[in-house]
């Protein structure tokens, strides 16, 4: 593969990505996806943080996308904690397993580190994101909205960015609203792409 080039995504980028995240995510998780409309909806919203939307680039193509948003931790003590999240995280297809995903998960929290973003959560694939170095967030107070405590969430992580920055915090964390879409608004915008078929596949979630 040629030289990656990681950068800041663009308006004029937004519908390659869309396109990208949805060929990504299709029938991988459910019957065709819905990580394409959730993207283009959190665009438009505050939690939004353009500087950390990132596309990774070979000549003149984009492969791989990853995003970020402001998100919090409502601590027990009453208290909101200030944190981000990322995600859709896609990489095309055909460009899958070649370290594209690692690069843009890697060159991104080293950019919101340099921001100044005090601690990443994410839900996602333990192997995966183990390897960034993303721990259960259980281990260190934080829980997931809606799940009983003891319940393990192994797919519920949190890297600290800052040393410290969750040390003796103990909280829930909710997925921001954004994250959640009708199907109905899915199909809709859907219907802007290129046909493409819905398979029930095993070891999907939905
Ligand atoms: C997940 C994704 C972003 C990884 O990007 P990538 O460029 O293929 O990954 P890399 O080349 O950096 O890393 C490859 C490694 O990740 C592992 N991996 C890839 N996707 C994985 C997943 N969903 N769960 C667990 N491990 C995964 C591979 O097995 C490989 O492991 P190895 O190094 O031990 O062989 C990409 O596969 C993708 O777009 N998948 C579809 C959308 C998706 O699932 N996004 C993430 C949602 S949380």
């Amino acid at each position: 593969m040629k030289k990656l080039i990681i950068r800041t995504e663009t308006s004029d980028d937004y519908a390659i990505v869309e396109n990208l995240t949805r060929e990504a995510f299709w029938n991988v998780y459910r019957p065709g996806c819905v990580e394409h409309y959730v993207l283009h909806c959190l665009r438009s919203l505050p939690e939004f943080i353009p500087q950390l939307s990132l596309v990774a680039e070979a000549e003149g193509l984009i492969l791989g996308h990853i995003m970020y948003s402001r998100a919090s931790i409502t601590c027990d003590d009453g208290s909101c904690l200030p944190i981000v999240i990322f995600g859709p995280l896609s990489v095309a297809p055909e460009h899958q397993r070649r370290g594209i995903g690692s690069a843009l998960v890697r060159h991104s929290l080293a950019l919101a580190k340099s921001l100044g973003c005090g601690a990443v959560a994410i839900t996602g694939s333990s192997a995966y994101y183990g390897r960034f170095g993303f721990i259960p967030s259980q281990s260190k107070g934080i829980f997931y909205d809606g799940l009983p405590r003891s319940e393990p969430t192994p797919f519920f992580m949190v890297k600290e960015l800052t040393v410290g920055y969750l040390a003796g915090v103990t909280g829930t964390y909710a997925d921001p609203p954004g994250y959640f879409v009708r199907d109905e608004d899915v199909d809709a915008f859907d219907a802007r792409f290129p046909l493409k078929e819905k398979l029930k596949l095993p070891g999907q979630l939905a």
